[in-house]
């Protein structure tokens, strides 16, 4: 990249040089001195210069401008309010405007403690009005949605929120309705806000117009204690803060990794924290008595666990959910392994290393020429950051193009192979431009990939290693697999698969809820699940144990770029952690184990992560180097067969607004996913079944009716739902009108 030109400007008489073309307010900042903004938020586009909060005067100039929205030039002459009584009139001035119809209700207000307009008011406002009529009064709060109300009447039209669902979440959900002064944000048809990111708009807004329904009135912001966190819930790990008061968490911030999430979140991650206080939540260990699941305590519990290890005699087998931490998962490793004299393990999914080569930033698709996403699972519903970072690079003028069922190239579900065979072909359209792009990145998400060898493979034949700012990226289907993988590896290394499975140890509900593993329950002679909620587990697991959740753990997370990152528990859990009871079953069973989740850190990095060390990871944890690029063979794979009869084959995914989490925190019941199912045009056709209209999905004698939706992408055979609805049916289904 060229060095930018520096051009030098003067503000309040100091002396700056700063890159040709930067805005004002940096240039500013820069020089040490506040602009006071409100709508400005680079994260939002080009400035919109609608409060009119940061003028300033400029020599040369007749009027006083608006710095957001003003580029610096050489030789600028600026004087902010801080030197120009002129500015200072205009700001204060605007400062009186915005507070003309402003309710001033701070003492109730949820912003208030963290609102820029009291804060810049005490700063830059008269202390008096002048007003003598009544203010403006509207219905409060509007619920724009189960998550977020909607105060009018604190609104100062800044446009921050309605520019963020116009051109960040590209949902068009947010618009602002009438005429000048009677101008109200508004969603379309007064229907719900619905978007898998409306959240961010109660962050974004400056006052306390947008507020997150479970917040209202819990607490004040000087309050709480604060962890610097990630999200457990994908494998994106978006950077947050976690807000707790007594003991409970009470809200979650987001908290900007630019590389990451860019200060972005989804409302599963912002909104699903209440699921910790379900009263369905589990708190206390139970066992399986003569009719139902007992209570008992602790010390009864651990002598229960320590008995089924030594009745299993070396048949113990770990089944993991890919959600724990890589704490957590090595002292559940060591335990199995060198506690039970057990070497057998279900993980989560294949992982591998062959990716590490090209590893990139996730930050780095903003930047990028091409794009190609192979699509099995929607991205949306694996990664959601992720497609907020494509519509990006889309608006940066990147070619996307996704490759599955939901792409703009038909291809079949679990051919991705193909895909990248031809895409390394020299006669493929794609695979030419590709080799003559600077900057490419692959995305795999979902569906046969051995791990990231596919994407490996094909990574290397177009020489992405060589290419800076180009790489490639799995989505795993779980928030750790990969960190998982590493502890299992890391705490043994002999060979001693027993045949027969004396105790299943399940850790975490997806684990529980996995078909492969209730197999595996079926024939153990005794099973232990460690988790939230009773809901799979409870009816065949033979002990109980209450597991903590990622907002309540402290650890390190894998995520899908290879980024280590901690995890800091938010004060108080009703449970108590898993290394507390860990190590007391570890002296039972004659294991050493590290009594704390720094010292179990150590010891796993020393064996298996280069001894890096913990504050090496910091707040915002860097992307590590990594190794050279391997040789791969790009896996043969057949034509995928097009089948016009018989069954169809059924692609399921896990939709983001689904699982525990999700299902026991009411207010986001209005985002689960819809009951459909995608069908191509000639399978509809055949049957008859128009797009909209219900159709009954059969197989094995079980039947669901869902909504046909025709997607043009999906190949003939291939239908595709949300794991939700479908759970109970086979990969073969037929589909008929009811
Ligand atoms: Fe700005 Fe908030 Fe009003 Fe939206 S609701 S325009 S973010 S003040
Ligand atoms: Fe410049 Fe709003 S911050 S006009």
């Amino acid at each position: 990249m060229s060095t930018p030109e520096l051009v030098t400007v003067t503000i309040d008489g100091r002396q700056v040089q700063v890159p040709k073309g930067m805005g004002l307010v940096e240039a500013a900042a820069a020089a040490g001195i506040e602009i006071p903004v409100f709508c400005y938020e680079p994260r939002l586009g080009p400035a919109v210069g609608a409060c009119r909060m940061c003028l300033v005067e400029i020599e040369g100039m007749p009027k006083l401008q608006t710095g957001c929205s003003t580029p610096v030039a050489d030789g600028m002459v600026v004087h902010t309010a801080q030197s120009s009584e002129q500015a200072a009139r205009g700001q204060s001035a605007t400062m009186e405007f915005l507070l003309l119809n402003h309710p001033l209700d701070c003492p109730v207000c949820d912003k208030g403690g963290e609102c820029a307009l009291q804060d810049l008011s005490f700063r830059y406002g008269q202390g008096k009005t002048r007003m003598t009529f009544h203010k403006r009064s509207l219905e409060k709060p509007v619920p724009i949605s189960p998550t977020i109300a909607l105060d009018r009447e604190r609104c100062i039209l800044c446009y921050r929120c309605t520019r963020f669902s116009q051109e960040v979440a590209e949902d068009e959900e947010l618009t602002a309705v009438n005429r000048g002064a009677l101008s109200m944000i508004s969603t379309f048809e007064n229907e719900p806000y619905r978007g898998p990111f409306s959240g961010n708009v109660t962050e974004l807004c400056p006052v306390g117009a947008l507020t997150s329904t479970q917040y209202r009135f819990k607490a004040r912001p000087w309050e709480y204690e604060q962890a610097a966190s990630v999200c457990g819930l994908c494998p994106v790990g978006c950077n947050v803060t976690v807000q707790s008061r007594e003991g409970k968490v009470q809200r979650v911030l987001s908290r900007n990794h630019p590389e990451v999430d860019r200060g972005w979140l989804c409302d599963k991650g912002r909104f699903s924290y209440p699921h910790l206080y379900s009263e369905e939540r589990i708190v206390t260990p139970r066992r399986r008595g003569a009719r139902a699941l007992e209570e008992l305590d602790w010390e009864q519990a651990l002598e229960e666990l320590a008995g089924m290890v030594e009745r299993a005699s070396g048949g113990v087998v770990l089944a993991l959910s890919g959600s724990e931490t890589l704490e957590l998962a090595y002292a559940l490793a060591k335990i199995v392994r060198q506690g039970a004299g057990s070497d057998r393990v279900v993980l989560p999914e294949q992982t591998s290393d062959a990716l590490d080569p090209f590893r990139v930033p996730i930050a780095a698709l903003a930047e990028a020429e091409e794009i190609v996403v192979f699509e099995d699972c929607p991205v949306l519903d694996r990664a959601p950051l992720l497609e907020l970072w494509l519509k990006q690079a889309r608006r940066n003028g990147a070619q996307v193009t996704r490759i599955g069922p939901s792409g703009d190239i038909q291809r079949a579900h679990g051919e991705a192979a193909l895909a990248c065979r031809e895409l390394a072909e020299k006669g493929n359209a794609l695979g030419k431009r590709l080799r003559a792009a600077e900057r490419v990145i692959l995305l795999w998400s979902g569906g046969g990939s051995a791990g990231g060898t596919h994407l490996a493979a094909l990574a290397l034949t177009l020489g992405l290693n060589e290419k800076k700012g180009s790489g490639a990226l799995l989505l795993p289907a779980s928030p750790n697999a990969r960190g998982v993988a590493e502890a299992w590896a890391a705490a043994g290394d002999e060979d001693r698969q027993p045949k027969q499975i004396g105790l299943l140890i399940v850790s975490g509900d997806e684990a529980a809820s996995d078909p492969q593993v209730r197999q595996l329950a079926e024939h153990a002679r005794a099973t232990v699940a460690l988790t939230l909620f009773a809901g799979d587990s409870g009816e065949w697991a033979d002990l109980v144990l209450p597991a903590t959740s990622y907002l309540e753990r402290e650890g390190t997370m894998r995520n899908l770029e290879g980024r280590l990152q901690r995890l800091r528990g938010a004060t108080g859990s009703p449970v108590r952690s898993e290394l507390s009871w860990l190590v007391e079953l570890a002296v039972r069973l004659g294991v050493a184990l590290p009594g704390s989740e720094a010292a179990l850190f150590a010891e796993l990095s020393a064996q298996a992560l280069d001894g890096i060390s913990l504050s090496a990871l910091g707040e915002r944890a860097p992307l590590l180097p990594h190794g050279e690029a391997r040789t791969f063979e790009i896996p043969e794979a057949e034509e995928p067969p097009i089948l016009l009869g018989g069954p169809l084959e059924l692609i399921r995914y896990r939709a983001l607004f689904s699982g525990p989490e999700v299902e026991h925190v009411p207010e986001l019941a209005f985002q689960r996913p819809a009951t459909e199912i995608e069908i191509s045009p000639e399978d509809a056709d055949r049957r008859g079944i128009a797009d909209g209209s219900d159709v009954v999905v059969r197989s094995n004698g079980t039947r669901v009716t869902l909504r046909a939706r025709i997607n043009a992408a999906l190949l003939p055979g291939m239908v595709r739902a949300a794991a939700t609805h479908t759970s109970e049916l086979a990969r073969g289904v037929e589909v008929s009108r009811p």
